[in-house]
């Protein structure tokens, strides 16, 4: 999909968030040279300085910015220029309160947070569509300035719309999309419960009703919904952007969220996509214990797989540098010595170019006076920012690796349809969380490298024919289109391993009158003559594979194999002992599994075995469960990470000459990493 929409460097560049707005004006130069001092070459700035352009309604003024850009150009620090929608200012919001987002229950926010208006007012827009024009025009010519981020984090803090024009906006969506009242009644199954409509009218956006049993459909179709207003909102701002912006400067935006098909929106309005990294957020103590992987900071390299499905190469506009917090929620940790430095090379093993951390001093007032930035309030020397001098000399030796890609040895395959059905069914969703943590797990665990495919309507065989194994776990909404795809790469000779219930809804996410897996049943050649949830009062269910126990957790599809197809595991308990819960089928070149049930860790280490994909570097070396080992290349050149995530040292066995980037020679041999170590290898592709 979105492989050409990737950051283009010649090395791994260093920036940090930078608010002018935040600090008197005395401090900026020696802020900036301070920076460049400490390998900082690019500030972000502006997001939310709306006032200190429009002040009030209609009358712009360029001095703040330009003082401050003046003293950028003096510095040589070069320049992200945000526009500043994420933050209305209270003129704007007090006189046209219709921009103002509202609960579902209809209560307003109001002034003083943030994200707090609404996508499809148009007087919104119209603000908008002024404000970006103002300040493209005046600002984009600066020498200093290099791109551009289009509003703050678009969806986060808040992913859901219920304003009157939201309202309006999704009756002409919901119109424009179904024509008809009948087909639309059709498509959201409306005769269930009397839900039929008779007058556009009487279609809306989600409201309360009892027990939170909104219709499913209607609730699939506001979320795409969401995403396209959200998607519209950001390209009529990249639009504006792109009539004024000097040749190779770029235009991102800083995520990622939900509710939006953020492929899409790269694909439609940016050059490429950034993230916010916090990997801090694995320790948050105000979380739910429950809800924190036991991969710890490591799970984040999951979210930086994501981002890596948007733009192979990215940038992280904001990388912690301090430890976490608002007043009104989150306690978190500094990172310990040694961490800023971790969760930087996490990032760049999974493909960022550019490291921005978020932010440079820590803010004396507001929410955020506990979102610690590399410095603190004082301003004074602090070992936060010698490790940011340290890591701008591990960029320096590792720059080479700028623009290599992450190697994958297998990918899982998702579609935003699936992602939003399993929001908004506790069903599919409790298959889908057990199969992605097993998988991503059973990678990080093996040393089994993954990335993660996202196949939208534009998708291709290109696409998927690059990766030997694919993983398609619960594949539950189905499409013709989608099911000829996969088949083609079957045939030309991929490995596509699905899961239960697979197929049993259509595009709407009604279920197909099919015998299931619906219109993956031929390919799989599996034929589902049952199924059930495991019950909490069951053993764990097992399936018999050539005498391996794997786990079929959560669900399980009772299955019988269709002509050509082969039984290749039984279920060893429960009422369907002895029939089929893995079915194998070889077409073309290619070959399908068919597995009854969830996906565990365990159960993913052994599709890696016997597919011939697991651990590929054992043979370079041996790296502990406890590190992760990520692997870029170019050129005809592998770069090898490893990673330590925890507070003891960790041995690893290298098998073969590595080249050590940060030691710049030879090594082999066992080597220990310090806690939260990491080293960068590279190796001539075989
Ligand atoms: C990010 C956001 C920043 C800042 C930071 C700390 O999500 O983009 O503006 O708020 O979190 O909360």
């Amino acid at each position: 999909m979105a492989t050409t929409k990737r950051l283009r460097t010649n090395k791994i560049v260093m920036g940090t968030c930078y608010y002018p707005e935040h600090w008197d004006e005395s401090l900026w130069k020696n802020d900036l040279l301070r920076m460049i001092d400490s390998g900082i070459e690019v500030i972000r700035i502006g997001e939310f300085a709306w006032s200190r352009i429009e002040p009030t309604e209609g009358n712009y003024t360029f001095d703040f910015f330009d003082r401050f850009l003046e003293v950028a150009r003096e510095t040589g620090m070069k320049v992200i220029f945000c526009t500043p929608t994420a933050t209305p200012p209270a003129w704007l919001t007090e006189k046209y309160p219709e921009v103002l987002n509202r609960t579902i229950e209809g209560v307003s926010y109001r002034h003083g947070g943030r994200r707090h208006y609404n996508y499809n007012s148009p007087v919104y827009r119209d603000f908008t569509a002024a404000i970006v024009e103002k300040i493209a025009q005046h600002y984009a010519p600066h020498p200093n300035i290099i791109g551009w981020q289009i509003d703050n984090e678009i969806n986060c803090e808040v992913n859901e719309f219920y304003s009157e024009s939201d309202d309006i906006a999704f009756r002409n969506f919901i119109k424009k999309k179904y024509g008809t009242l009948e087909a639309l009644n059709q498509a959201w199954g409306t005769a269930f419960w009397n839900q039929e409509y008779t007058d556009w009218s009487q279609v809306h956006i989600p409201q309360p009703v009892v027990n939170r049993s909104m219709n499913p459909h209607r609730m699939l179709d506001y979320i795409r919904f969401i995403s396209e207003s959200a998607r519209e909102f950001v390209k009529l701002q990249s639009d504006i952007i792109r009539k004024y912006i000097k040749e190779g400067d770029f235009i991102t935006t800083n995520g990622m969220f939900g509710n939006l098909d953020n492929h899409k929106m790269t694909d439609e309005s940016l050059d490429f996509y950034m993230f916010d990294s916090y990997p801090n957020f694995a320790y948050c103590l105000d979380q739910d214990p429950e809800q924190v992987s036991d991969l710890k900071d490591r799970e984040w390299s999951r979210m930086l797989s994501e981002v890596r499905s948007i733009s192979p190469v990215f940038g992280i506009m904001e990388q912690q540098s301090g430890a976490n917090g608002w007043t009104s929620r989150i306690v978190a940790p500094q990172p310990k010595p040694g961490q800023i430095t971790l969760w930087s090379m996490q990032s760049v093993a999974h493909g960022a170019d550019y490291i921005s951390y978020f932010r440079w001093r820590t803010c004396t007032m507001g929410t955020e006076i506990y979102w610690h930035g590399i410095l603190d309030y004082s301003n004074r020397e602090n070992r936060r920012i010698a490790e940011i001098r340290e890591i701008s000399n591990k960029f320096d030796k590792i720059k080479e690796i700028a623009g290599a890609t992450y190697k994958a040895s297998f990918g899982v395959v998702k579609d935003y349809d699936n992602i939003w059905d399993a929001q908004i069914d506790i069903w599919h969703k409790k298959v889908e969380e057990v199969s992605s943590k097993g998988i991503f797990k059973a990678s990080q665990l093996t040393h089994t490298p993954m990335d993660y495919v996202y196949i939208g309507e534009d998708a291709q065989l290109d696409d998927l024919s690059r990766y030997p194994v694919l993983f398609y776990p619960h594949a539950v909404i189905m499409t013709r289109e989608r099911a000829e795809l996969l088949e083609a790469y079957v045939k030309q000779g991929g490995t596509l391993i699905l899961g239960c219930r697979t197929g049993y809804k259509d595009i709407t996410g009604k279920c197909v009158m099919l015998k299931l897996p619906g219109l993956l049943r031929d390919l799989s050649g599996a034929d589902v003559i049952d199924y059930t949830f495991v019950s909490p009062a069951d053993d764990p269910v097992y399936v018999d594979w050539d005498g391996i126990k794997l786990e079929a957790a959560v669900f399980n599809d009772i299955l019988e194999p269709l002509e050509d197809a082969q039984v290749l595991g039984t279920y060893t308990s429960n009422y369907y002992t002895g029939k089929a819960g893995l079915i194998g089928r070889k077409l073309g070149e290619g070959y399908v599994y068919y597995f009854g049930g969830a996906f565990t860790e365990d159960t993913v280490k052994v599709f890696l075995q016997k597919t011939g994909i697991l651990s590929p570097y054992r043979h370079v070396l041996e790296v502990p469960q406890s590190c992760e080992l990520a692997v870029r290349e170019k050129d005809g050149m592998e770069y090898l990470f490893v990673l330590n995530y925890e507070k003891e040292a960790q041995k690893i066995e290298i098998k073969q000459p590595l080249f050590d980037l940060y030691e710049q020679k030879i090594v082999s041999g066992s080597v220990i990493l310090s806690p939260y170590d990491t080293k960068v290898y590279r190796r001539e592709k075989i």
